[in-house]
């Protein structure tokens, strides 16, 4: 059985949610405290033994290349400064991984995104990582999927339970039968309107696929929002051959949308030993005002 080698990370969206921040800027590259989103991302892939990483990038997008490269005047200036930790942190991004780039000319839709990077796959098992969802666990997410991929040799899409009532934001699982943690699917629903999921096993920004993926993919059919969606071909993938859930463990923060954003921020850095003791004091002055 082939290994699980390569990642692609989708980049090329336009970042809706964000305006104005993200008309210049990457909604990748805002950051969490003190590390772009897609730093996180990547740091999984590779912790979970991911070895080549292609990102999907878009108009806009040269913040992230530029990112994962040298900065040899900043670096420079940083040791003639003896400022050797920070130097340290600057220099790491570079030396991650493998990072290869490829661009989708327009953003027609996650499922368009992944298809874009299909030559860089060829005919082996691959990882698919968003930046909307960063996840904290003991076995990183993705590690814990090519696990189950390892032992089922299927596809293998990692699920989150949501409440009810957010059901309608993402794709959603109908499962038939569970052992463990691993489910087998009956449908998957891209965004069903409330009260209509099947379940609340919702889709989150991890996936493993056998490369019988990009036969659907390639059909290009254009689906909900106008766009053409990865569910859909998971969906047609589920018909030939068995895609399974898998509900990982672990805290995963939602950073594609406001709330979350701010909501992850404030966690991690009340992780963080130099900030923890005046956010708090902050927080407490700010509730002090409100009560
Ligand atoms: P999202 O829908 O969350 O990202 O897509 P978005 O479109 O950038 O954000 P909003 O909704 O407008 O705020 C999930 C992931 O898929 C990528 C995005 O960059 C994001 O990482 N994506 C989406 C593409 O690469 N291309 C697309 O055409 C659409």
């Amino acid at each position: 059985m082939q290994r699980v080698r390569k990642a692609i990370i989708p980049a090329a969206g336009l970042g809706t949610r964000f305006l104005p921040a993200t008309k210049a800027m990457p909604k990748e590259m805002l950051p969490i405290v003190d590390k772009p989103t897609i730093q996180y991302i990547v740091e999984e892939a590779i912790e979970s033994g991911i070895e080549d990483i292609i990102i999907v990038t878009g108009k806009g997008k040269r913040a992230i290349e530029d990112h994962f490269d040298n900065a040899y005047e900043l670096e420079q200036t940083l040791f003639n400064k003896e400022k050797f930790e920070l130097l340290h942190k600057v220099q790491e991004p570079s030396k991650m991984a493998d990072i290869h780039y490829i661009r989708q000319k327009e953003p027609k839709g996650l499922g368009h995104a992944v298809w874009c990077a299909r030559n860089f796959i060829g005919n082996e098992p691959f990882a698919v990582l968003l930046g909307d969802d960063i996840v904290k666990a003991e076995t990183p997410c993705l590690k814990q999927l090519i696990n189950e991929h390892n032992r089922t040799h299927s596809s293998v899409i990692g699920v989150k339970r949501v409440p009810d009532n957010e059901t309608n934001r993402y794709g959603i699982v109908d499962p038939i039968d569970q052992k463990g943690r691993s489910y087998q699917v009956n449908n998957f629903v891209e965004k069903p309107e409330l009260g209509t999921a099947p379940s609340n096993l919702a889709i989150i920004g991890r996936y493993i696929f056998t490369p019988e993926i990009f036969m659907f993919l390639d059909k290009q059919e254009i689906g909900a929002g106008g766009e053409i969606q990865l569910t859909d071909a998971i969906q047609k993938l589920n018909q030939i051959q068995r895609v399974f859930a898998y509900e990982f463990e672990g805290k995963r923060y939602d950073v594609g949308e406001k709330l979350g954003f701010i909501e992850t921020t404030i966690e991690f850095a009340l992780e963080n030993k130099e900030l923890r003791d005046d956010l708090m004091k902050f927080m407490a002055s700010k509730l002090e005002i409100n009560h």
